[in-house]
């Protein structure tokens, strides 16, 4: 099945962003906004986005660092053609449909990207709401954070072709995406939606189930909640903490340089939820997680001694593709 027609549900921080990256890429896209309100609203913020990406470029061409890189716009600095990419960029935004019509925004889709407001009943609502608009063939993924797929994945009436299509705030730049299906999404769409993936230029990180958090997340909030535990009981102050991590291990950055970008409001609220439920969210397989590295030790796959560890390396060391 060939992807052409993307709706682009919400056109907030996360949908504006999401609907310019795939006309970008080339693909007929649609943002259905609830009222005339909403679409006056995403008017701004889609012109605020496109100057950001302006802007991104302008500094690429400018200075190449491998902060101001927009991985999500071009290839590399040497093949990226300032004219031409500006040009691409602005056309991207004047060819967006902004639709409030159900019926008209969802005619002949192959693709949804829900990215409304984090609301377990609204979004269930919606997707009861939409479904004698979609065509049969109709593909759902949502761009939600914190709830899994499965908690609505009924309310869509096609759980086979449902799945979350998880992106990161600022996606020209930081282009992967989270592909997490549910126990009954198929294989089928979760390829689509993967290759779609890479034709809108994101770096797909597919997993094999359902996570709270995905990956990112996963690794990251313990990492954080670990940095800010030992600042806070008193072990160490700040930067050193930070250059535990920087200089130990080679990382550009540490817990704090993370916590200042993030912000401090959403850390603060995840370790709301996390300080009522610990067990559930600290709890490891210490059982399956052994396992994994016993057959690697029982295999003399110990590492870069070895020769091979989780990757494999050649005489000096260095990581072989
Ligand atoms: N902001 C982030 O950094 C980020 C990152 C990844 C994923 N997400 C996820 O993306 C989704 C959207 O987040 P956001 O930050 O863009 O939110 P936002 O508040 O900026 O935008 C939400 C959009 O949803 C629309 N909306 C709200 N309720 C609606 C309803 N009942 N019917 C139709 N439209 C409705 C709003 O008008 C708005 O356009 C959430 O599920 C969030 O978890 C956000």
């Amino acid at each position: 099945m060939d992807i052409k027609k993307v709706v682009v549900c919400g056109g907030g921080v996360l949908g504006a962003q999401i609907a310019l990256q795939a006309q970008y890429s080339g693909f007929d896209t649609t943002i259905w906004l609830r009222s005339e309100g909403s679409v006056e609203r995403a008017k701004p913020r889609l012109e605020k986005f496109t100057e950001q990406r302006l802007n991104d470029l302008e500094l690429m061409k400018e200075e190449q660092t491998k902060f101001n890189f927009a991985g999500g716009l071009v290839d590399s600095y040497d093949d990226f053609d300032y004219e031409a990419t500006v040009e691409k960029v602005k056309k991207a935004h004047e060819e967006l449909t902004l639709e409030t019509d159900m019926e008209k925004a969802f005619d002949d889709c192959d693709l949804i990207i829900e990215a409304m407001t984090e609301n377990l009943d609204q979004k269930k609502e919606f997707y009861e709401s939409i479904q004698e608009y979609l065509p049969e063939k109709t593909i759902i993924c949502t761009n939600s954070s914190s709830l899994l797929p499965s908690e609505f994945m009924e309310a869509t009436g096609r759980p086979e072709k449902f799945l979350a299509l998880h992106f990161a705030n600022g996606i020209h730049k930081m282009n992967v995406v989270e592909v997490m299906r549910t126990s009954e999404t198929e294989d089928e769409y979760v390829e689509i939606v993967t290759q779609f993936a890479k034709d809108i230029r994101m770096q797909p990180l597919v997993l094999k189930k359902e996570k709270a958090g995905y990956l990112l997340n996963s690794l990251l909030i313990p990492f954080l909640t670990s940095g800010l535990d030992l600042y806070a009981t008193g072990v160490a102050d700040i930067e050193d903490i930070d250059n535990a991590w920087k200089i130990g291990t080679g990382a550009p950055m540490g817990p704090f340089d993370i916590y200042d970008i993030v912000g401090l409001k959403t850390p603060y609220s995840i370790n709301e939820d996390l300080a009522k439920n610990p067990k559930e969210n600290f709890v490891y397989d210490f059982d399956k997680m052994q396992a994994v590295l016993k057959e690697k030790i029982d295999d003399e796959k110990i590492g870069v001694e070895t020769g091979e560890g989780f990757y494999k390396y050649d005489e000096d060391g260095n990581k072989i593709d």
